[in-house]
């Protein structure tokens, strides 16, 4: 049995003064202990957030890593190591903002995961297609490259210390939540296409849904088989309604 996962992406928002707020808001709530909870802030307010968050309960991520595990002469990059070293447990890799904005290549993605889990890192890896490739029938396909990147080069076993959060970029942060059966046919065919290499790596393989995630609509989304929990954004920004949304995976 796969245990729910429930991780705010918290993205490049956040000042200490908020952060500080937030931390407080989630030290309150009431999470069930059937539930991985997560929280990933923007790189500079991570120890803040490991050091401020209390009971151990809540796991704390970063939204990126560098190519290379350790330490050298790469400005401005943070490493697995250094991200470990704050006390992180998981980082995103591939998310479609970096993918699609900031220009993370397949190539890159692969090297990111590679180093997260060298460092000791459990890398969630998130898939997806635009509004676009769905509208072309294309889903299945986009996300399945960006699946395969994965398998073909590090072997399916590398999923097994992994997360996959599917988040179709039409759905983030527009309001436009998949509805659970056009979530639930994604995750199925993730969960299937895994389980061609390996079916325990597939059975075991927790995969989030992630797009306009809110206290309203995760308990019908997590209701579905293949749907693990959430990766949600905008709504984690508020401690009361992530908390809420925790519950709902409960
Ligand atoms: O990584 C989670 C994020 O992309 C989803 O954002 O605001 O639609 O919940 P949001």
């Amino acid at each position: 049995m796969r245990r729910p996962m429930v991780a705010g992406n918290w993205k490049m928002h956040g000042t200490r003064a908020s952060v500080a707020e937030l931390i407080g808001g989630l030290n309150q709530q009431a999470l069930p202990a059937e539930v991985d909870v997560a929280v990933f802030p923007v790189s500079v307010h991570l120890g803040q957030v490991v050091e401020g968050l209390s009971g151990g309960v809540v796991s704390v991520g970063a939204q990126d890593c560098a190519v290379e595990p350790g330490q050298g002469a790469l400005t401005g990059e943070v490493s697995g190591e250094q991200l470990r070293d704050v006390g992180c447990k998981l980082v995103l890799i591939g998310h479609s903002e970096r993918r699609l904005i900031l220009g993370d290549s397949e190539e890159q993605v692969v090297r990111k995961f590679v180093a997260a889990q060298v460092a000791g890192l459990v890398p969630v890896l998130c898939v997806g297609e635009t509004l676009e490739q769905r509208e072309a029938g294309e889903t299945l396909a986009v996300v399945a490259r960006q699946l395969d990147s994965v398998i073909e080069a590090l072997g399916v076993a590398a999923l097994s210390d992994a997360v996959v959060a599917y988040e179709p970029v039409w759905a983030i942060g527009t309001g436009l939540t998949a509805t659970p059966g056009q979530a639930q046919d994604v995750h199925a065919a993730i969960r299937a296409r895994v389980a061609v290499k390996d079916a325990n790596v597939a059975g075991a393989l927790r995969i989030l849904y992630g797009g306009s995630v809110k206290a309203v609509n995760a308990a019908e989304l997590f209701g579905m088989p293949d749907i693990d929990g959430g990766l949600v954004g905008g709504a984690s920004l508020n401690a009361d309604e992530f908390g809420a949304i925790c519950r709902a995976a409960g």
